[in-house]
């Protein structure tokens, strides 16, 4: 078992492809955003509830690290989270749990906002490339933190938080949430200039505001931050997420279907939707739900990976597997992460014609592809891969599959339940 969830290390995902997905599939809450409001609810002085969390491994991780840090969590079977901070005791991460996630930094802001020091292990997460975090140390040092790398860990200290005006070099999810946590109960006014401006950004700042922060701004590239002196336990209710409701999108096109996707927010989706229509598939939406149907190969098309709103990069890597088969050329440029392209080489496998040249993928649609045993290297390029099977000709066999529920709330129950062919296998 991976940290105590419920799932094998070593799981397959068999797949027999060539069925289209038909009926509803309910959208769970966002990864991305769960990752941010767990730790932020250490922030307060009593308990909180968070709804609508994913079942994942991710949350798992972190259910599990702020037990050990002193903190009673309790998750249950509805996917809502007790967390009550009063007893957290440990300015120290438990390095082999931190550096299971990416978003393990968040606890670095957290920590030092509570005890003025932090020390997080440096943080995993899937393999896409250098993920440098300059931004977050550029910001928390303007902030007064004092900040030591050494022996695996990040180490901050301060003597106390001040507002300040940051400028990210980079929009970056990671470090403009980190400051947002940080800002929260600092001395003063902090703006966020070049502010990310995604969902889980939004939400967060959401639930820091119920707590009774004061945040102003979030969703827009200037984010202003009143520190207050307290903040107190609140309810509240994880936004959808737009990758997996992107992926089921990008799925259903995929293999000639005919789904609606529930429990999003169309709005979030808006960069999907217009390449998805470009390609000719058919999507409609209303106040929660985006249908989508198709019953031909896509279009070829043009996709540039780009900061919120524009095209997702958790998107890209099953966007180009659905490209795979389209009617002539597509050109991907990968704009945010470096190596997002390792899932490539396993969809060649599958009889997939496609050339990287450096951040670019020049993909030669073919008519279609055919099952093989592929290997996911990352979470997106898992679920690139469980499409690729999803529309192949014959059995793919999908081996990594960890990486795949690390995101995923039960991909394969939510894909049968559309009509997929597919099994999860434990060896
Ligand atoms: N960057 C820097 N310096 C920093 C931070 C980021 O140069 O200090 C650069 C990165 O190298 C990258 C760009 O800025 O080129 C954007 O990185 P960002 O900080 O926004 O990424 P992140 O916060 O580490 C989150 C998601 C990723 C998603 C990216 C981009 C979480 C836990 N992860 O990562 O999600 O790809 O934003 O949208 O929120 C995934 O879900 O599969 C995933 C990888």
């Amino acid at each position: 078992m991976i940290c105590g969830g419920k799932f094998e290390i070593m799981d397959k995902l068999l797949i027999h492809g060539g069925k289209p997905l038909e009926g509803e599939v309910c959208v769970s809450g966002c990864k991305n955003s769960a990752v941010a409001v767990i730790p932020a609810a250490l922030l307060a002085d009593s308990p909180s509830v968070i709804e609508n969390l994913p079942y994942i491994d991710d949350v798992l991780v972190l259910r599990d690290i702020l037990k050990a840090m002193g903190a009673k969590v309790e998750l249950s079977d509805n996917g809502s989270m007790y967390i009550d901070p009063s007893g957290l005791n440990a300015f120290t991460t438990p390095m082999e749990m931190a550096r299971r996630m990416r978003a393990s930094y968040y606890l670095l802001s957290v920590l030092l906002a509570r005890f003025g020091k932090a020390e997080v292990a440096f943080p995993g997460g899937c393999d896409i490339g250098v993920r440098p975090i300059d931004q977050h140390i550029k910001g928390l040092e303007a902030l007064g933190a004092k900040i030591i790398i050494e022996h695996g860990f990040i180490k901050a200290y301060t003597s106390g938080l001040k507002g300040a005006e940051i400028y990210l070099d980079v929009v970056s999810v990671g470090a403009t949430i980190n400051i947002m946590l940080a800002a929260s109960m600092a001395d003063g006014v902090t703006e966020i200039v070049n502010a990310a401006k995604e969902p889980h950004v939004v939400d967060t700042a959401n639930f820091l505001n119920a707590m009774g922060a004061n945040i102003k701004g979030a969703g827009t590239d200037v984010i202003k931050i009143r520190g207050v002196s307290s903040l107190k336990g609140c309810q509240h209710s994880i936004v959808p997420d737009q990758i997996e409701a992107g992926t089921f999108m990008i799925a259903a096109a995929a293999t000639k279907g005919n789904v609606i996707i529930k429990n999003l927010i169309p709005v979030h989706l808006e960069s999907v939707s217009a390449k998805l229509i470009e390609m000719g598939v058919e999507v409609s939406a209303g106040d929660d739900f985006i249908r989508v149907k198709s019953s031909a190969r896509p279009k070829p098309t043009t996709i540039k990976t780009l900061p919120y709103p524009g095209f997702p990069t958790d998107l890209q890597q099953p966007m180009s597997a659905l490209l795979s088969i389209a009617d002539g050329t597509s050109i991907i440029t990968e704009n945010i992460w470096e190596s997002r392209y390792k899932h490539i080489e396993e969809i060649k496998r599958m009889g997939a014609k496609i050339k990287i040249e450096d951040r670019v993928a020049i993909i030669d649609g073919v008519e279609k592809l055919s099952g093989a045993p592929v290997i996911a290297t990352d979470l997106r390029a898992g679920a690139a891969l469980v499409i690729a099977g999803l529309m192949a000709e014959g059995v793919t066999e999908i081996s990594n599959v960890k990486y795949i529920d690390r995101g995923y709330e039960n991909i394969d129950k939510k894909l049968m339940a559309l009509g997929a062919d597919i099994r999860r296998i434990s060896v």
